[in-house]
């Protein structure tokens, strides 16, 4: 079978190291030798890969940057007028101002706003600034929030041979050992683990950091009593949104649970594709960024900002989140019928824009790579997880439902008869790390 992706992607990993340069594009993770790996052309859900075949994506939409689905007409009019006006100069370009003023109207508590333009680098400057107001070092946290040295600093352990086992698969090599114990992990809605970090360093926490809401709802009173310690120990609050915001509420997730962070960071959701960062606070705190250096030149770029304001406003126009969860909801109750139907055990959660599946067997790897290869042979990019779109339609959860119910049965039968490995055309996936929720 001609495979062009494939073939690209052999080159690549001789030339790019890992391949890719985001951990969940790699085409390991999804079907090993097999997935189409390299895209042609996109629009809306569909994707044309490297040889014209065509997929509708049931999967991560541009692992979660395509909110309103890939190519959306009125961001990409926005996008045209900033090239037509030109991206860059030596001045600034005013639809900074424009954004600030919108994002500080939908989070009322917030007063000031900075901008990077991908997510790892944005809760980097939260951190700093964090740490900047502050004057401490130590960071409480949980969920995954990046790359950079500040969170991969929690895979150090003491033993240099335990690096690495906390986050499995985020190595730390390269992460000075010297931060060793300045990223302290606890649970979602675990209270007693984060009372425990901050009863060994009372005096010693810059920041807390978490998305609001992720994998599950907070348990009543959660966000509300993290809250109060940080407000006790004189910590700033991180809501980290750059995955859940706008997708439950036009704004950040935390809107919807009443309890405002000091700090909110939004990135991939705000801009469909284009990449931008928004670091929204309080004043008081956001001014401490004045009082060390956080400086880029791409951060000022024009397009980045245009394309926010074009989602925004969209998102709000439209109240585009109540056709995600339309959409999730959809699907989380259609995997589960089409599951009893045919057979296999699986376990749904996500919040409903945010969905996934695991399916509840010792083989679930193999099991969940025979699923993307199958699906894959229907014309779908389908994995373990559907991030809902603008653009997904009924249509699309019907015809994927029904394509899921016949998969699923014949991996049910797989499972049953042992037969999985042979039916797989390639090896078994890779699993990626586990965040810590
Ligand atoms: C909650 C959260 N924080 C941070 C990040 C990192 O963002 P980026 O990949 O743009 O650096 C992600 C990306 O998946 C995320 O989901």
């Amino acid at each position: 079978m001609n495979n062009s992706g494939q073939n690209t992607y052999v080159k690549a990993k001789t030339m790019i190291p890992g391949g890719t340069q985001l951990l969940s594009k790699r085409p390991e993770l999804h079907l090993p030798e097999q997935w189409p790996s390299y895209y042609s052309r996109v629009k809306g859900v569909e994707v044309w890969d490297l040889d014209g075949k065509h997929y509708v994506d049931m999967s991560y939409n541009g692992i979660g940057a395509c909110v309103l689905g890939a190519g959306d007409p009125d961001v990409d009019e926005a996008v045209r007028a900033a090239i037509e006006a030109g991206n860059m100069s030596t001045l600034n370009a005013p639809e900074e101002v424009e954004l600030a003023d919108l994002l500080i109207e939908l989070h009322p508590w917030s007063e000031m706003v900075r901008y990077a333009r991908s997510g790892g680098e944005a809760m980097t400057v939260a951190v700093r600034i964090a740490r900047a107001y502050t004057q401490r070092d130590r960071v409480a946290f949980c969920g995954y929030h990046g790359w950079h040295d500040w969170y991969l600093a929690a895979n150090l352990a003491e033993e240099k041979a335990l690096d690495g086992h906390l986050l499995p698969g985020l190595e730390p090599a390269g992460v000075p050992r010297g931060l060793l114990g300045t990223a302290l992990p606890f649970h979602y809605n675990n209270l007693d683990e984060l009372e425990a970090i901050v009863n060994k360093y009372p005096d010693e926490i810059a920041a807390i950091v978490m998305e609001p809401v992720r994998d599950h709802d907070p348990e009543p009173g959660f966000l509300e009593a993290v809250r109060a310690i940080a407000d006790r120990i004189g910590a700033v609050m991180v809501f980290d949104e750059i995955t859940a915001g706008f997708r439950l509420t036009p704004g950040g997730a935390h809107l919807l649970h009443g309890v405002m962070p000091d700090i909110a960071v939004f990135a991939k959701a705000i801009s469909n594709g284009y990449p931008m960062a928004a670091i929204l606070g309080r004043r008081d705190v956001m001014q401490a960024a004045q009082s060390t250096f956080i400086s880029s030149t791409y951060w000022t770029d024009r397009i980045g900002p245009a394309a926010a304001l074009a989602t925004i406003r969209k998102f709000c126009r439209e109240n585009v989140h109540n056709h995600l969860i339309h959409m999730g909801t959809l699907i989380q109750a259609g995997w589960q019928e089409a599951a009893q139907r045919a057979g296999l055990d699986i376990h749904v959660g996500g919040i409903a824009p945010l969905s996934h599946f695991a399916i509840q067997n010792e083989k679930a790897q193999a099991a969940r790579t025979l699923f993307t290869q199958l699906m894959l042979e229907k014309g779908y990019l389908a994995t373990g997880a559907f991030y809902a779109t603008y653009s997904h339609q009924s249509e699309h959860v019907e015809a994927y439902l029904e394509a899921c119910e016949d998969t699923f049965a014949v991996v049910a039968k797989a499972l049953k008869q042992n037969v999985l490995m042979e039916q797989l055309k390639g090896p078994v996936a890779h699993t990626g790390f586990r965040r810590l929720t």
